[in-house]
């Protein structure tokens, strides 16, 4: 038998986190995906990765322009967040952003941020695993606290006991 969905992700709940947005650009159409499925895998190359769910409509849209960034949000960044969790199309309009080096955006309100082009997709059962190269990136407000995830929950470091 698998093992029980809803206890995973009780137990992984409590692997706290950093919150990120992932973005992309595909012609002149932006888009983005808040993610906390990331992480940092190699220094030698210089290789991040984001876990991307088979259903999720940025799958396509990555496997298309093969760039993204890695937007890691602020703590007051979190309406940012809950903006770019919603299912469908995503509003930049009113958004402060540059386009990186790849063309996908840059949120400048952002803590920091690494601009990728994809180098591997691998396939991890609902996800897709985005490995992305790291050609930019810095780090925008660093007198900043980040916005973190855990047990279900947005959290930020003074509220955490
Ligand atoms: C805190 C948080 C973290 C998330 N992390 C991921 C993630 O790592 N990978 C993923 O596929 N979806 C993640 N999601 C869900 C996506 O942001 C959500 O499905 C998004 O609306 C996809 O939009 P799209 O289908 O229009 O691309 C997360 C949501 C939240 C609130």
């Amino acid at each position: 038998m698998p093992f029980d969905t809803i206890l995973q992700r009780k137990i992984m709940g409590h692997f706290a986190t950093g919150v990120t947005v992932v973005t992309t650009r595909v012609g002149d159409d932006l888009y983005g995906m808040t993610a906390n499925a990331v992480t940092s895998l190699s220094l030698a190359p210089p290789l991040v990765l984001v876990c991307v769910e088979r259903h999720a409509a940025m799958l396509e849209h990555l496997r298309t322009s093969k760039c993204y960034a890695m937007n890691i949000l602020t703590e007051a960044q979190q309406d940012i967040s809950t903006r770019f969790a919603r299912k469908g199309p995503k509003e930049f309009s009113d958004l402060d952003w540059f386009p990186g080096e790849t063309g996908s955006p840059i949120l400048r309100a952002s803590l920091a941020y690494v601009d990728c082009r994809v180098v591997d997709i691998a396939s991890g059962g609902d996800h897709d695993v985005f490995i992305g190269e790291i050609f930019a990136g810095g780090c925008l407000n660093p007198s900043e606290l980040p916005l973190l995830y855990y047990s279900g929950a947005y959290r930020t470091i003074s509220s955490i006991k």
